[in-house]
């Protein structure tokens, strides 16, 4: 069975390759700077980066949104795409932007990076830079065609093309997220991007500073580098810190009882939901499973130390989808092989994914590493 989302492809030029289509024009582009300076010019710059909400791994913003609508690397306009899995996109129509490496932490192959000439062009990065470069090339030709199927509403394709599209939030380095393709800002981003020629971070490295993080690094010839970027806050690997960043924000909705408080004064300074809002109740199965408040439904300032003992040792529940032998919802010492983090990951064996919801995972991998720190540390109740 192909997966799911393989019926949702954008087959973007083929009507164009039957009939021959007039390319409107692409308009004027506006690079920006890759310093981030301000050029004056309104609208959006082709130069301006965004980062992936899970991994951090930067792109320009015209680079995610097509990424993200044309195969995001796996189907259709993506060269691993053969046979059905292009559906019906002809050979050679790949618009796979995908960043050729990140840093060598990631891929051991981007250590001791060479310049891509002589022997060194054998290298894998120097072939994947060349393959990000060809499809960046073909991209950019296309480039009229692809903003016609985007006015005209044949891309992004249907419901499910929205799935794809929210699959991924990109957020900005002011941490809001990049408007999707089907917005007149998202769209007219593409237009710039695909008229500026389709520029193309190629790929990363870690910021030595946090002053660093936006700033490009060193390149080797023709390619953009940028650091890894903004993350977000990130929680102290402490219980009652992962719970107020965390767990009461994305968990609690479900894993609490329904509560009258919604929307009145929560007593505990520490509660960092607008006017002291206390969530839950909405899904019954998930609190049954696992409760992950406190005893006092009015009052959240013991809900940290009393919801540990709900986690920590605690098999999965026979009300929940886990229960089984081993399958225990945090291990101290053991972050991989908790189910909490197999459920934040999205790769549990049992069940679904937590937040529950999407299919995917939606908590960025620097979080999750907290949580893991946490649990490897003994999953204190601090
Ligand atoms: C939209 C509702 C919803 C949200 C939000 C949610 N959960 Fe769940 N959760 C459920 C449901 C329903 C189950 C039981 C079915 C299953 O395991 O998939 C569950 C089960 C679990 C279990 C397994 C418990 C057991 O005994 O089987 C864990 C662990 C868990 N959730 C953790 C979390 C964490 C951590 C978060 C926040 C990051 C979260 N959940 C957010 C609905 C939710």
């Amino acid at each position: 069975m192909l997966p799911r989302r393989l019926l949702v492809c954008a087959i973007l030029p083929i009507a164009c390759l039957a009939s021959g289509c007039n390319d409107r024009d692409l308009g004027e582009c506006n690079l920006g700077s890759l310093e981030g300076d301000e050029d004056g010019l309104p609208g959006p710059k082709a130069f301006d980066l965004v980062y992936n909400s899970i991994d951090g791994r930067p792109m320009f913003e015209g680079q995610a949104l097509v990424q993200a609508s044309c195969g995001n690397g796996s189907f259709c306009h993506a060269p691993s795409a053969v046979g059905a899995g292009r559906i019906g996109v002809p050979a050679g129509l790949d618009f796979d932007v995908q960043l050729a490496c990140t840093d060598p932490s990631v891929d051991p192959t981007c250590a001791n990076l060479q310049p891509c000439e002589g022997a060194g062009a054998q290298s894998p990065y120097c072939e994947r830079l060349e393959r990000l470069q060809s499809n960046r090339d073909t991209t950019a030709s296309w480039g009229g065609d692809i903003m016609n199927e985007i006015r005209d509403g044949t891309m992004p394709p249907g419901a499910a093309g929205e799935q794809v599209q929210n699959d991924t939030p990109w957020i900005r380095p002011n941490l809001t997220e990049l408007p999707r393709l089907d917005t007149k800002e998202g769209r007219d981003i593409v237009r710039n991007w695909l008229a500026c020629g389709a520029p193309v971070v190629a790929r990363t490295e870690i910021a030595p500073t946090p002053q660093n993080e936006l700033a490009p690094c060193q390149s080797l010839e023709d390619e953009v580098c940028v650091y890894s970027g903004p993350q977000g806050d990130l929680p102290d690997p402490t219980w009652s810190s992962i719970y107020w960043s965390l767990i009461f924000t994305q968990c609690v909705t479900c894993h609490g009882p329904a509560n009258s408080n919604l929307n009145s004064d929560d007593p505990n300074p520490a509660n960092p939901l607008e006017t002291g809002t206390i969530p839950g109740g909405a899904s019954p199965q998930g609190f049954a499973a696992l409760d992950l408040t406190g005893s006092d439904p009015a009052d959240t300032s013991n809900w940290p130390s009393e919801s540990h003992g709900a986690l920590v040792d605690v098999p999965a529940s026979a009300a929940g989808a886990c229960e089984g032998p081993g399958v225990i919802n945090v291990i101290p010492t053991d972050g991989p092989g908790s189910l909490m983090i197999q459920k934040m990951r999205a790769e549990q064996t049992c069940g679904r994914e937590m937040p529950l919801g999407s299919g995917t995972q939606t908590i960025s991998n620097a979080v999750i590493a907290v949580v893991e720190q946490w649990i490897n540390a003994g999953a204190p109740n601090d």
